[in-house]
């Protein structure tokens, strides 16, 4: 199935969304226009979601974490999450798919940065890409928007940060972070970005970013103020293991779901309940029941 847009067909697009600003600005008292983005790794999850209605899958390097079990985002690699954001992309046709530069993969010189994004829209189906950081990514964001690839920013609390920032703490509290992330947030929408993720920052200070951008806000633990949401799928599925963020509200327990159904079947294979009968293919002119069974001695 086609996932180029075009007219009527319903495709969320770069510029869909940053209408929704304009549309949020005119009803400031409607959320209907709010964006929906969530984060997405594999086929049926993509597909899910883009069905439900979702505008924006985006195939963050929370994979890592969520997916693949390591304890930061820092050792993803690009070729992880290409593999990954071919998967989205073939789940996903009405929403928007954005797939995040891993760390290192923007962060030597922008002639190998940009090959890298490339290799996301060419190899990877997406749409657009999402780098972490604000004024010191001026450069970076501008090259990749010449180069015809929409950028989604994002500033607050960065994961690829880590170390830097000395652990996963809410960002911009005192008065100079709180500047610094007003320069970064303006600093990415001048440099070309379509959106920006706010991550882990004073409502405050989120209300006050979204009101001066002319560019969308996703929020993820930022207050409701910012033009969309963004969460991590398995946060809000319950299917992480780490304590979970207080902005993440879970909407499922698919964890104790998963749980549940893998006792229920070992109960059922150990107890000869499962495969039954009706569940077993038979050679043909066979009498039903008539097999060989190994008898419980
Ligand atoms: O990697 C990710 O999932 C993200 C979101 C938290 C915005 O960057």
């Amino acid at each position: 199935m086609s996932v180029v847009p075009g007219a009527g067909n319903g495709k969320v697009t770069v510029p869909d969304i940053l209408g929704r600003k304009s549309l949020l600005e005119a009803n400031p008292n409607s959320p209907a226009n709010k964006i929906t983005c969530l984060t997405a790794y594999d086929y049926p999850t993509a597909r899910l979601l883009d069905e439900a209605g979702v505008d924006i899958l985006l195939v963050g390097d929370s994979l890592g974490m969520v997916v693949l079990g390591y304890d930061s985002t820092l050792p993803v690699t690009l070729e992880e999450m290409l593999h990954h954001t071919r998967a989205v992309r073939r789940g996903a046709h009405r929403a928007l798919v954005v797939a995040d530069m891993p760390y290192g993969s923007y962060h030597a010189d922008l002639a190998e940065s940009l090959r890298n994004a490339v290799r996301f829209v060419k190899e990877g189906g997406a749409e657009a890409v999402k780098v972490e950081g604000g004024e010191r990514r001026i450069e970076l964001i501008a090259r990749m928007v010449e180069a015809e690839i929409p950028v989604m920013g994002h500033v607050g609390l960065t994961p690829q940060s880590i170390h830097a920032l000395g652990g996963y703490r809410v960002q911009g509290k005192t008065p100079d972070t709180a500047e610094q992330l007003l320069r970064d947030a303006r600093a990415v929408e001048a440099a070309g970005a379509f959106a920006v993720v706010l991550e882990a920052i004073p409502r405050e200070l989120a209300a006050q970013i979204t009101h001066e951008l002319r560019i969308p806000t996703i929020g993820i633990g930022a207050g409701p103020e910012c033009d969309g949401q963004v969460l991590v799928l398995h946060d809000m599925l319950g299917l992480t293991f780490t304590q979970r963020p207080k902005f993440a509200r879970r909407y499922a327990d698919l964890g104790g779901e998963i749980a549940r159904a893998a006792r229920e079947y070992c109960a059922d294979v150990q107890s000869g309940r499962f495969p039954s009968d009706e569940e077993s293919y038979h050679s043909p002119g066979a009498s039903r029941g008539a097999v060989l069974s190994r008898k419980p001695s």
